[in-house]
């Protein structure tokens, strides 16, 4: 049944419910500390081939798993079972547009931080209506916030739970405060790390460079995807630590993840990126995302998984 998204189906503990019936307790380690593990899987409808496409799924619950055990919390579920919830509450929707599907492993009960159990998981899709948002192809003018990205010594960016999002929300609400769209964090050692919720890639005479994994970001997707379509369009990528000065006299600029796909900057602590336009690399690599998560790319087939 086509659902509304106030009456959306969502997977809860192995049942399919509307949104407004799962019930969590207030009490629990996920509601009061952010103890949850979690993945934004983006999916994109074709419609060529009438059919939705599941981004990376596998990537996705990789990472998610990967979290789930540096938190030290117990999955209570194989890989398997996690894309058949996926999939049965996105048919019990019958979505036929793009989505972000947001599947989170999160401690229930009444215990507390230090709690690893009971563990439990959701699926809630959220739509995204059939195009690209507006957002990408406007452009973001970002400021470098003054708050650090969190470390791997205290907590690790590398885990993707929902408590490291109140730095992300420390930087973003910084920026949003002073007039800018969103922030670039520095890491502990004062170089570029990544964006709140999204990775950082500059152009510089045709190469592309990004921060390295270890220099405090998330192990992202959207990340890797970028590295892989750019060598398969010939463009040089160096995965290096990047100075802030680089950040204001760069060709091109992006932020990129499963939300925000390729997301053109055109200004950083108000030193145009550029022309001020969105650059013409980062129109290509998004135009290649797009086509890869949709399944138009032949080469990349194995990235997709269909839905329906
Ligand atoms: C802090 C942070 N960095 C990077 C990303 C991009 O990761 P992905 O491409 O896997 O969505 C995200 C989004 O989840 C994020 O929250």
């Amino acid at each position: 049944m086509k659902t509304d998204v106030a009456n959306r189906f969502i997977w809860y503990k192995g049942e399919i419910l509307n949104v407004n019936d799962a019930k969590i307790n207030i009490l629990a380690p996920t509601a009061q500390f952010g103890l949850n593990v979690f993945e934004g899987i983006p999916c994109y409808w074709n419609d060529e081939e009438k059919q939705l496409y599941a981004f990376r799924l596998d990537d996705h619950y990789d990472r998610l798993l990967r979290s789930a055990k540096l938190i030290q919390i117990n999955c209570p579920y194989s890989k398997d079972d996690m894309k058949k919830a996926l999939i049965d509450v996105i048919k019990a929707n019958e979505y036929d547009e793009n989505l972000s599907v947001r599947q989170t492993l999160f401690v229930d009960g009444f215990g507390s931080w230090g709690s690893s159990d009971p563990t439990d998981m959701f699926v809630a899709p959220i739509p995204k209506g059939k195009t690209s948002s507006e957002y990408n192809k406007k452009g973001l003018n970002c400021c470098v916030t003054s708050w650090r990205r969190i470390s791997d010594t205290t907590l690790s960016p590398r885990i993707k739970c929902g408590a490291n999002y109140i730095n992300s929300r420390a930087g973003q609400r910084e920026a949003l405060r002073n007039g800018y769209d969103t922030c670039i964090f520095l890491n502990d050692a004062g170089k570029v790390s990544e964006g709140p919720g999204s990775c950082f890639f500059m152009v510089v005479n045709g190469t592309l460079i990004t921060p390295q994994l270890t220099d405090s970001v998330l192990e992202s997707i959207t990340r890797d995807t970028v590295i892989k379509l750019a060598k398969e369009q010939g463009i040089s990528v160096v995965e290096r630590s990047v100075d802030r000065t680089e950040l204001y006299t760069c060709d091109e600029a992006f932020l990129c993840g499963s939300a925000m796909e390729i997301t053109p900057i055109l200004s950083i602590d108000k030193y145009s990126i550029g022309n001020g336009e969105a650059g013409m690399i980062t129109g290509e690599l998004h135009k290649a995302y797009l086509d890869a998560a949709k399944g138009k790319n032949q080469n990349l087939k194995s990235w997709v998984t269909p839905i329906y």
